[in-house]
């Protein structure tokens, strides 16, 4: 049985987290959705990393909120790349793939996050090519607020009839749930109330296998080259 593969922050095995040819590779592999992580720079725009600091990436240090765009992108990143801003990544991947944007509205507070990842998003008319997620309940409340359209999801590590009764009354039609808290239970709940779920981050063959039983499920990995 075919297991619907997400990439995770692109194909980091072979090109750097979050970066445009890592996406790019994904969908040159035929991978139809990958995730990607967005903070927002001092002067408000949002960017494509991971971390809150920009030390393990790049040839800088210190934190994502401390700098501009500009400056963000100044770094370097190995293989000749550079920190995306989220408008290069949607102008890069509009109509190739399907986005599942996490908010790291986590750790450092970003006012406005969540009206400047939906601005370049509409911008770029994008809204059925996207899911916005995040482990942070009131990020994924303030974007339902804000639109009634986007898809949205709660990225949990267990499950519990708490988020999925916030689901139902948030219109979440998405969880992103880690793959060890993944039961047969949560699986056919999540299909009788019409919430895609998404297991993460699976890179052992072992695991991979034992999600071939559950075809409903997608598999966030890092592991492209397995599927
Ligand atoms: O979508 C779930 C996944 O994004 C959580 O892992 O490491 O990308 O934040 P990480
Ligand atoms: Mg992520």
């Amino acid at each position: 049985m075919i297991i619907q593969g997400v990439a995770h922050r692109g194909y980091p095995k072979k090109y750097p987290e979050n970066t445009l040819s890592s996406f790019l590779k994904a969908v040159e592999l035929g991978f139809t959705h990958l995730e990607l992580d967005v903070h927002l720079s001092q002067d408000g725009i949002p960017v494509v990393i991971h971390d809150h600091t920009v030390d393990r990436m790049t040839n800088g240090t210190g934190r994502v909120a401390d700098y501009t765009a500009s400056e963000l992108q100044s770094f370097c990143i190995k293989q000749d790349e550079h920190i995306p801003t989220l408008e290069e990544v949607l102008r890069a991947l509009k109509g190739k793939i399907g986005l599942n944007i996490e908010l790291k509205q986590m750790g450092t507070y970003y006012p406005q996050l969540e009206e400047k990842v939906l601005e370049v998003i509409k911008e770029f008319s994008m809204l059925d090519q996207v899911v916005i997620t995040s482990f942070d309940f009131d990020a994924l409340e303030k974007i339902r607020q804000l639109s009634s359209e986007v898809r949205i999801g709660l990225i949990s590590f267990g499950c519990s009839k708490a988020i999925l009764d916030w689901s139902v009354e948030m219109e979440a039609t998405f969880l992103s749930m880690h793959y060890a808290f993944v039961t047969e239970h949560y699986i056919h709940r999540c299909q009788e109330l019409g919430i895609q779920l998404m297991a993460w981050t699976i890179n052992e063959t072992s695991i991979m296998k034992k999600f071939q039983d559950y075809p409903s499920v997608w598999v966030c990995t890092d592991e492209l080259e397995s599927f």
